[in-house]
């Protein structure tokens, strides 16, 4: 490959987000769309979906916003979408598997327990692979195909009362780096990203109180991040140009996993 300027681009490439109405999946499609790539802006509710598109189109995005509703955790509905964008943005060059849901359920309450350990498997590690499986066909012609999964900090490490999303993100971990041997040959990159505490969606119930004190022992940064943060780095890790980085587990975490004390 020639290292010329336009390989920091992803102008007229195809991605696919999920989880994409809402926090770092949206800030991602956001980002995408604002960079001239073209984004199937994915979610559970097609309103919700439709209204982030909106709100993208709004604020003057270069590539085109394609919102479509499917959950993640329907093996028909992957491959329906998967062939709906396929066809309609003209092939899949990007794939960023964000969706997610919180997980805790104590060891000792076995009802809630069995329950979020499927919830966790079906929508955080099955889609995952499902996703990457009904795409292959796309990537593999693409010339700069790229895979980004969303982990977590907690794919690196542990917080108490947690284990069916601890388990669910580190095996996102494991399938980035078995999936990254397994499709190097062909050139297809698979990284992740492992996100620390983050302002979305999912942590919108946590006290302001709370958060800061979090952020301010634990975090070297001393701050919860934003999901544009995350976006930036999940961009880099699909420009043509990152070319040879593949099966990386990328903290951004404001160097959460780093302090000791
Ligand atoms: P969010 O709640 O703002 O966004 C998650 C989106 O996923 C929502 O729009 C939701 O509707 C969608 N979703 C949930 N289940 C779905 C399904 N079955 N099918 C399709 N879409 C579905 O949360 P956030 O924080 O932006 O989460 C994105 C990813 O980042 C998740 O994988 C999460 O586990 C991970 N993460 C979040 C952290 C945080 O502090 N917010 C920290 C580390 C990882």
């Amino acid at each position: 490959m020639i290292m010329t300027e336009d390989i920091r681009s992803i102008a007229g490439k195809t991605a696919i987000v999920t989880g994409a109405a809402s926090g770092m999946g949206c800030a991602t499609a956001r980002l995408f769309a604002q960079q001239g790539a073209k984004v199937a802006l994915t979610d559970l509710d097609q309103a919700a979906c439709d209204r982030a598109a909106e709100a993208i189109r709004a604020e003057g995005a270069r590539g085109e916003v394609l919102p479509l509703a499917f959950n993640v955790a329907d093996h028909e509905a992957i491959r329906r979408v998967i062939a709906e964008v396929a066809n309609r943005l003209g092939g899949i060059d990007i794939i960023v598997n964000n969706a997610g849901i919180v997980g805790f359920a104590s060891i000792d309450d076995p009802e809630n327990y069995e329950k979020q350990w499927q919830r966790c498997i079906d929508v955080m590690i099955t889609p995952h692979q499902r996703i990457i499986r009904e795409a292959l066909p796309h990537l593999r012609r693409s010339e700069a195909a790229r895979i980004v999964n969303i982990a977590s900090t907690e794919g690196l490490g542990a917080t108490p009362g947690d284990s069916p999303y601890v388990a669910v993100k580190h095996a996102v971990v494991g399938l980035t780096r078995a999936l990254a041997v397994d499709l190097g040959p062909e050139g297809i990159t698979v990284n992740c990203i492992c996100p620390g505490a983050i302002h979305t969606g999912m942590t919108d119930d946590i006290p302001d109180g709370k958060k800061e004190t979090f952020a301010r022992r634990r975090v070297a940064l001393r701050r919860y991040g934003r999901p544009e943060e995350v976006a930036q780095m999940t961009l880099s890790l699909v420009l043509p140009a990152a070319s040879y980085l593949t099966g990386a587990v990328i903290p951004v975490d404001g160097g959460l996993t780093i302090r000791n004390a």
